[in-house]
């Protein structure tokens, strides 16, 4: 096993009250850092003081944006233990975006131990009321100084950490989206399925217009005939269609996100259909104007369960659930929040000390 040198902050810092922590713009007292070469392998691997670091003008990510990254987050139980959640699966898919970007991959167990000593370290950090959690943001960077195009030779990993409260200022409350039709975000066999910057930076610009429009994100609609739905924002997205809960199936330019798949165990362990398939957006307008759609949510690991209660495509808008939010979209957010934090017992193994 790789040793982890350890070098301790001067001074250590306070944990905010709740009020004051929004989403991902504090960070603790320490990171993890770990540097590659194709000659050397991953070394050097290493906790320091949280800080600003030096890399040169050329690097590679600032021009190609060779780079991948990862969310996940810890939580504080009520008993007061520090718990991460499916750590194990965020790290396996983080090498899974290593590899759409030819990142080589990294060991998993090492990252993993980095991340609990870490963790361990910066315990104080972690918040404790339902809703908060340590957010940790695991990312590779290509670090090569060469402006030419190829894949890079040299990395850096980091780890950073941020105690955080809920993702949208607005807090748990169903938000208006705008059907994309201009814009798209991924394509097949491109870099859809991977947490890389192109995909985000993809994402800005229809994000804006969108909320210069009123709305709060866009639903990603299939690049190629901007027909079938895919994701909605930065999450994935559920539609509750009578009793079965719909989402669309993994296909090359979908994120495999870890809440997405917690949602499809938990609603299949109470008994729900829960189904991934292709759904077309006139699928949903149809729905609705039967009866038949219930409900609408995204899901994601910052949100965790965001619902929608307005989507508007081509200028044609529809309410969802009087614009309310729907009992199952709350359920599994009461349901996955209190997992996470220990408040219910975890039959699925998610739950790690
Ligand atoms: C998530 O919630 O899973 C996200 O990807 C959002 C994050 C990029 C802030």
């Amino acid at each position: 096993m790789t040793d982890i040198a350890v070098t301790l902050a001067d001074k250590r810092g306070t944990l905010p009250t709740d009020d004051k922590l929004g989403f991902g713009k504090i960070f603790t007292d320490h990171m993890f850092v770990m540097d590659y070469t194709s000659d050397k392998g991953w070394y050097d691997a290493r906790i320091i003081p949280y800080g600003d670091f030096n890399i040169s003008p050329a690097a590679m990510v600032l021009h190609y944006g060779q780079a991948i990254f990862e969310g996940m987050k810890a939580f504080r139980t009520e008993d007061n233990r520090v718990v991460m959640y499916r750590p194990v699966d965020h790290l396996n898919r983080f090498n899974n975006s290593a590899d759409i970007l030819s990142i080589p991959q990294m060991n998993v167990d090492v990252v993993h131990t980095a991340l609990k000593k870490l963790i361990d370290l910066d315990k104080h950090w972690v918040p404790k009321s339902l809703g908060t959690s340590l957010y940790i943001r695991p990312f590779v960077i290509s670090i090569d100084p060469y402006v030419g195009v190829k894949v890079a030779s040299q990395y850096t990993l980091f780890i950073i950490l941020s105690p955080v409260g809920a993702y949208y200022a607005s807090g748990f409350k169903p938000v208006k989206i705008k059907v994309e039709d201009h814009y798209v975000r991924a394509v097949k066999g491109g870099l859809g399925e991977a947490k890389t910057a192109a995909n985000y930076a993809a994402s800005l610009k229809a994000g804006e217009v969108a909320k210069k429009d009123g709305y709060t994100q866009v639903l990603w609609l299939d690049a190629i005939e901007q027909k079938y739905i895919e994701e909605v924002g930065t999450m994935n997205i559920f539609f509750k269609i009578d009793d079965e809960i719909i989402t669309p199936e993994l296909n090359g330019s979908i994120l495999n996100g870890m809440t997405r798949r917690s949602v499809l165990a938990v609603a299949k362990d109470w008994g729900m259909k829960a189904t991934e398939r292709r759904i077309s957006i006139e699928e949903v307008y149809e729905a609705h104007a039967n009866g038949r759609l219930q409900e609408v949510f995204g899901s994601g690991t910052a949100a965790v369960i965001s619902p929608v209660g307005e989507l508007c495509w081509k200028g044609k808008k529809i309410i969802i659930n009087n614009g309310e939010i729907g009992e199952t979209s709350q359920k599994l957010f009461d349901y996955i929040t209190s997992l996470q934090q220990g408040r219910v017992a975890d039959k699925f193994g998610w739950v790690e000390e």
